[in-house]
Order: C-alpha cells, then structure tokens, then sequence
C-alpha cells in the first residue's frame, strides 16, 4: 500500500576534502561533518559506501584563494587530486563534483568580480567554470553539478566537455537554487562566505516558483541532463512543479542548514533524530526527488538497511 519507496541506493553524500594528512577537522555547526584531508576523505567514501550510498558530491577547500579561482581548475587541484584517489581505490562509488569558483576566490563569490563596482561578471565566469569541469573530468569525475548559478554555464560546459570527448559525462544542474539563508553552516564547511554583498544577483528570490521553471527550462535546453532543486525541505513545492512539469530525473539537496537544525534539536533531546531524518527524506520522496542529497546520508542508509 505504499506510494512511496525510500533506499540508500537514492542518497549522495557531500563531502568536503583540504589538503594535508590524517585530519578531520570538525564543523561546529555541522556535528558529525569533517573537512577531510584525501586520505581520510578515503576513510569516509569507504564507510558511506559499505552503508549502501551509491554516490558522493565533492567539495573542496584549497590551500590558497585568488581573483581567478586558480585552485578551482589546477590539473593537481584538491578536487582532482582527491578524485584520482577515490576512483582508483572505489571504482564503483560514482563521484560527482561540485562545479562552483566560490571556495577558490578570495571574495567567496561565485564568479569573476570587477573589482570597481563589485559586480559579479558572468560571461567570463562560464569560461573558467568550463575549465574546472573538464579538469574534474579528466581526472576522473563521473558527472559535475554545476551550483554557481551563472546564466549559460550547462551550455558551457557541456560544449567544453563534449569538445575534449567528454561527450557522455552527464551534468547535474543546481537549477533552481535559492539564495538561502539554510547555507549559512556550509560557508563555514566550505569557507566560502561571500566577503562583501550576498549571492541574490545570482541565486533566486525563495518568493519566487514561475522563475523557477524558467531556470530550469534553460539548463535543459542547454544540456542539463539531472535537476537540482536547493534547498529541499522549505522548497517541495519547487521539486513537485519541476517533476511534474519537465519529467526529468530530479534531485532534492537537504541543504547544511536542514541537517544543522535536526542535530540541533535532537543534542537538546527535543527530537528523535533517526525518525526526523527519515521522515524529511521521505517527504522529499513523496515530492517527487529521484536523487536526495544529504550530510546524513551514511547513517541514513544504516537505518534504512536495518528496517
Ligand atoms: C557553492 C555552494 C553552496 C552550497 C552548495 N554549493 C553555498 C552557497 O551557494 O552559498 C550550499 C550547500 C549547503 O548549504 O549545504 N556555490
């Protein structure tokens, strides 16, 4: 009798790799989420896998930051680097990779910025965001999701990849993403908080749906292959419309913040957490999302397995 169906085989795991070796470096707001160096990024691929999470969502932190996002397309990058290491030691785990400039510009924005009017340029973003998906898919990256929000940057990319061979590589695209106040925990994860202004010139108004499919209708016209709605719990009714309305495989990302108030809670003994955490990933479900992404996942899958 039931209508919905939830499984680890549905959930990605985001994580957050730096350089280095043998650390974990706790995030306060996040409990139970580390910035790994590669080594023990290894350690906690293998461990979501084992549990049943099929795929992992990379982040990465760079030794040092500029005004054109280098570290963001170093053929020796954190990303790259990491992502050699993962697929050679779990060829089966598919890795996905973050495609964004914001941890790699020392501004914390998401695209070139002129400098005079700290205006966020957007064409000479998309050559730079093209580079950094092919340098992740030459190293390795079995898909790239897009999250920066620049007009044009799936076309871009799926150009660039298709003209280095790249051509069956699929892109997930952070469609329809908000400019929320749920990512505040990942700007410490990631340390990529904007250094002046916000991200609302290019992430949406959360008042606005109609805008929302009109994002998505143009990352699939030039490409997009999977649908990101972001964030996921105060936006089902983003997901709903966009499966109803396009039918392409969907994904819903249980933002940092999402996570940060289960924990929260369920420390002050207010809620039973492994319920929560089901329930919000069900509901998701229930919206339409073929793919969750969450920083629960691991544990998730533990539970779902145990059922
Ligand atoms: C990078 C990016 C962000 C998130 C994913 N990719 C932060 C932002 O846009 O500020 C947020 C994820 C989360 O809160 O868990 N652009």
């Amino acid at each position: 009798m039931r209508e919905t169906q939830l499984a680890a085989s549905q959930l990605v795991l985001p994580l957050f790799v730096r350089g280095g070796r043998k650390l974990r470096r706790p995030i306060a707001s996040m409990p139970g989420v580390f910035q790994l160096s590669p080594d023990e990024l290894l350690l906690e691929a293998t461990s979501a896998h084992e549990a049943g999470v099929p795929a992992v969502l990379l982040f990465g932190i760079p030794e040092t930051k500029d005004a054109k996002a280098s570290g963001a397309y170093a053929a020796n990058g954190i990303v790259q680097t990491s992502v050699r290491l993962l697929k050679k030691h779990l060829p089966q785990l598919l890795v996905i990779t973050d495609v964004c400039l914001c941890e790699y510009t020392q501004h914390g924005h998401c695209g070139i910025v002129q400098p005079a009017g700290a205006r966020i340029l957007n064409d000479p973003t998309l050559k730079l965001l093209a580079r950094t998906a092919a340098s992740h898919v030459e190293a390795g990256a079995d898909m790239v999701a897009p999250s920066d929000m620049m007009d044009g940057r799936v076309g871009a990319i799926r150009q660039g990849l298709d003209r280095l061979g790249f051509t069956e590589t699929p892109i997930m695209s952070y469609a329809a993403k908000f400019a929320s106040a749920f990512y505040g925990p990942f700007r410490e994860a990631a340390e990529s908080a904007p250094k002046f202004g916000d991200r609302r010139t290019y992430q949406m108004d959360p008042a606005n749906a109609q805008e929302a499919m009109r994002e998505v209708a143009m990352d699939i016209q030039e490409g997009a292959d999977i649908i990101m709605v972001k964030p996921a719990l105060a936006y089902l009714d983003i997901v709903q419309r966009v499966k109803q309305e396009f039918g392409y495989p969907t994904a819903a990302y249980s933002v940092s913040a999402e996570y940060s108030m289960i924990k929260a809670a369920a420390a002050n003994g207010w809620i039973d957490e492994r319920a929560l955490t089901i329930e919000c990933l069900l509901a998701m479900r229930r919206a339409g999302a073929d793919i969750l992404i969450t920083y629960a996942a691991t544990s998730a899958a533990r539970w779902l397995n145990e059922r």
